[in-house]
C-alpha cells in the first residue's frame, strides 16, 4: 500500500516521478504528493485525492530540479486530506520524507518530540519520522553523520516500512530503507542517474538494473553511486537482476479499463503460464524456479496454502488440485489468520503462498513463520523480484505480467493453473498417477485457452444483461465443489467493483440459514454446469424459484433443462471438470465488470482498495 518514487540525476525530476506514480497509483490513491529540490530549496507539492489531482497542482505551479521524491498514499492514519499527503517535512525543513507502512509506537515517539518543542501538521504516524531524524541530525555536518542520524532515528521505530529521505541541506543524496515487508523498496541503475520505486514498472521505462533492499537494509543513492549498508553500517555487496519487461502489457490498449483488458487477456496468460512448462509429447511437467527434487516431491505429504482475498479464493480451487492429482492433504489459510495461532508444521509440510503482488504483508508473515520452523516453503506469484519471490525455498512466476487493475482476474486464472502443473508434479513423484491419467491432465490443459476464447465471447450478452441487474442491492453466489470457490470470487468481484453487498455460498449450505433472504429482490447466481453435482444444483436452483427468487444460471451448453429453471442462461462450453472453475470465473468476471460500469464506479480503483495489501 501507498507507492514511493525516488530519482536523482541530471534530468528534470517531476515528470519522471509523476510518471512512476502513475504506475503505482494502484498501491493507493487517496492523496499524491512530491518534493522536488533544486539550489533554491525544496518545493513541495500536495493533493488530495487521486494523481490527477497532483498533476494539475504541478501544471499550475511547477517544480524544478534534478532530484526530488514522491509518494501517492492509501491512508492508514489520518484521513485523507493535504495536510497527510506525503512528503511531510521537518520542522527547519532539513529533511523531507515519503513512507510507506505503520509506525506502531508512533504514539510515545510523538509525545517525546511534542515535549521537545515540535511542533506536527498532519495526524500521520509517518510525521514522527521526519522529526526524529531532524532530531538527531541537529549536530551533524557531513554527509556521513547525516546517514547516521538517519539510522538512529530508523532505529526508534517499530513494524515495518519502506523509507526515502531528502536531505534539503545536501540536495544530491536520498536514503532508503526497508525494515520489514512494507511493500517494497527496488533501486533502479542509471547512467549518470539514478531511482527509487516500491515496484519496478515505475522505473522500467529508465533501467533494467534493479536492486531489491533486503530487510534493514539502507541505500545512499546520488546520481552516480549507490552505496547499500545494513542498518548497522556494515557494507552490502548487492545483487543486481537484469529485469525483462513487456511495455506493452502494462498499457491498456482498445481497453476502456485495465481490468476489462485484464479479463480478455487470459487466454493469453494460460498460454503464457504454461509456456515452456508443459511438454506434452512425454506429458511431463518442468517447473525450473521450484528448486525442487523428485526425492523432496516424494517427501511432502501435507501442504498449507496460505494466501488473502481472491487468492485465498485460487488456493480452495487448488486444494481440489492437490488432493486429487498428488494425493497430498491441503488446508488453506487465510495468511492474515495464520500467524495468530501456533499452527502445527510436521516434517513433510510444505507451505505454499499464493500472491499476485508477492508483498502482501500477512502472506510473507506466514511464510516466514513458516521458513522459521523448517518447513519447505513455496510460492506461486506474479510481480517479479518481489518477496514472496525471494522469501520462497522455489516458486512459479505467474508470467502473466503487469495485473494493473485491483481487482485480480487473469492472476487468479493463472494462478490456478499454476498449482494444477504443482499437483500433477507433485503426483508424478510421489507415483499416484498413472503415465495414461498424466497424459489426460496434461491433454486437458491444452484445450483451456481455446475454451477461454470463447466464453469471452459473451461479453456482450453480459453487458446487456447486467444493465437489468445493475440496480439491486444485494446477490447470492452458489456453487458446489469445485465451484465453490468460484461462488466466492464472484461475490468478491461484485463488492471490490460495483459495491453491491454480495455473498458466496455453498449451494447445499443455503437451506441451512440464508434461504431466509431470497426473494425477487436478491438475484441469485448459480453455476450449474452438468457434472457430477448438476442434479443437486438444479434442486437447489427449484428451492430457489419456489421462494420467489431470481436465478441468473451459469450451465453447459446443450443443456435441454435449465433454461425452463432459471430466468437467464449463460451458456458454456464442455470443458474437462477440474479446469472448469478457470472458465467458469469468466462469466463472474465481466457481470461484475459490467454491473460497475452501468454504475458508473471507479472499476480499476475501486474505492478504500489497494493492489497490494502491505499493512496490517
Ligand atoms: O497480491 P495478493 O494476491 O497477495 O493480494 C491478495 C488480496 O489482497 C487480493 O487478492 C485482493 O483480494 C484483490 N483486490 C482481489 O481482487
Amino acid at each position: 500500500m501507498c507507492g514511493i518514487v525516488g530519482y536523482v540525476g541530471g534530468r528534470d525530476a517531476a515528470p519522471i516521478i509523476l510518471d512512476g506514480l502513475g504506475r503505482l497509483e494502484y498501491r493507493g490513491y487517496d492523496s499524491a504528493g512530491l518534493a522536488v529540490q533544486n539550489g533554491g530549496g525544496v518545493q513541495i507539492r500536495r493533493d488530495v485525492g487521486k494523481l490527477a489531482n497532483l498533476r494539475a497542482t504541478v501544471a499550475r505551479n511547477p517544480v524544478d530540479g534534478h532530484i526530488g521524491i514522491g509518494h501517492t498514499r492509501w491512508a492508514t492514519h489520518g484521513v485523507p486530506a493535504e495536510r497527510n499527503a506525503h512528503p511531510h517535512i521537518s520542522m527547519n525543513g532539513d529533511f523531507v520524507l515519503v513512507h510507506n507502512g505503520i509506525v506502531e509506537n508512533y504514539l510515545p515517539l510523538k509525545e517525546e518530540l511534542l515535549r521537545d518543542g515540535v511542533t506536527f501538521t498532519s495526524e500521520t504516524d509517518t510525521e514522527v519520522i521526519v522529526h526524529l531524524i531532524e532530531k538527531y541530525a541537529q549536530q551533524a555536518d557531513d554527509e556521513e553523520s547525516i546517514v547516521e542520524a538517519v539510522r538512529e532515528a530508523v532505529a526508534r521505530l517499530t513494524g515495518a516500512h519502506a523509507i526515502v529521505v531528502l536531505p534539503t541541506r545536501r540536495p544530491h543524496l536520498l536514503i532508503a530503507i526497508r525494515i520489514g515487508n512494507a511493500g517494497g523498496v527496488a533501486v533502479g541503475l542509471g547512467d549518470g542517474e539514478n531511482f527509487i520505486a516500491s515496484d519496478i514498472p515505475a522505473i522500467l521505462e529508465h533501467t533494467r538494473r534493479i536492486i531489491y533492499l533486503e530487510h534493514r537494509h539502507m541505500a545512499v543513492i546520488r546520481a552516480d553511486t549507490t552505496t547499500i549498508t545494513t542498518l548497522d553500517g556494515a557494507m552490502i555487496k548487492p545483487q543486481v537482476h537484469h529485469i525483462a519487461f513487456d511495455a506493452v502489457s502494462a498499457a491498456k490498449g482498445e481497453f476502456k479499463h485495465f481490468m476489462q483488458k485484464e479479463i480478455f487477456e487470459q487466454a493469453r496468460g494460460i498460454t503464457d503460464t504454461l509456456a515452456g512448462r508443459v511438454d506434452r509429447e512425454h506429458a511431463q511437467i518442468v517447473l525450473h524456479d521450484l528448486n525442487l527434487t523428485p526425492e523432496h516431491a516424494a517427501s511432502i505429504n501435507r501442504v498449507v496454502s496460505v494466501a488473502c482475498g481472491t487468492s485465498y479464493y485460487s488456493a480452495l480451487v487448488g486444494k481440489f488440485y492437490l488432493e486429487k492429482l498428488a494425493r497430498v492433504a491441503v488446508e488453506v489459510e487465510y495468511g492474515s489468520e495464520y500467524r495468530y495461532r501456533d499452527p502445527l508444521l510436521t516434517p513433510g509440510t510444505a507451505v505454499l503462498a499464493i500472491t499476485q503482488s508477492g508483498e502482501t504483508v500477512d502472506t510473507l508473515a506466514a511464510m516466514e513463520h513458516a521458513r522459521a520452523n523448517g518447513s519447505t516453503v513455496w510460492s506461486i506469484v506474479n510481480s517479479i523480484g518481489s518477496q514472496a519471490m525471494r522469501l520462497a525455498d522455489g516458486f512459479i512466476p505467474m508470467n502473466v505480467g503487469p495485473e494493473i487493475g485491483v481487482a485480480s482476474t487473469k492472476t487468479f486464472t493463472a494462478s490456478i493453473v499454476d498449482q494444477y502443473l504443482l499437483a500433477l508434479t507433485l503426483g508424478e513423484a510421489r507415483g499416484v498417477l498413472t503415465a495414461a491419467l498424466r497424459r489426460q491432465y496434461v491433454e486437458d490443459l491444452a484445450r483451456l485457452p481455446d475454451i477461454l476464447g470463447r466464453v469471452i465471447q459473451l461479453d456482450d450478452e453480459i453487458r446487456l444483461l447486467s444493465g437489468s441487474l445493475y440496480g439491486f442491492r444485494d446477490f447470492l453466489f452458489l456453487g458446489r465443489g469445485i465451484q465453490y470457490p468460484i461462488a466466492l470470487e464472484g461475490a468478491l468481484k461484485l463488492k471490490e467493483i460495483s459495491y453491491i453487498h454480495a455473498e458466496g455460498y455453498p449451494a447445499g449450505e443455503m437451506k441451512h440459514g440464508p434461504i431466509a433472504l431470497i426473494d425477487a429482490d436478491m438475484p441469485v447466481v448459480a453455476i450449474a454446469l452438468q457434472d457430477a453435482l448438476y442434479d443437486k444444483m438444479i434442486s437447489q436452483i427449484e428451492q430457489v424459484k419456489a421462494r420467489g427468487g431470481r436465478v441468473i444460471a451459469i450451465a453447459t451448453e446443450g443443456d435441454a433443462t435449465i433454461a425452463s429453471k432459471a430466468d437467464h442462461v449463460l451458456y458454456l462450453p464442455a470443458c474437462p471438470p477440474l479446469l472448469s472453475p478457470v472458465m467458469t470465473v469468466l462469466p463472474m468476471q465481466l457481470l461484475a465488470y459490467h454491473i460497475a460500469v452501468w454504475r458508473g464506479t471507479d472499476v480499476d480503483q475501486p474505492r478504500n482498495l489497494a493492489k497490494s495489501v502491505t499493512v496490517e
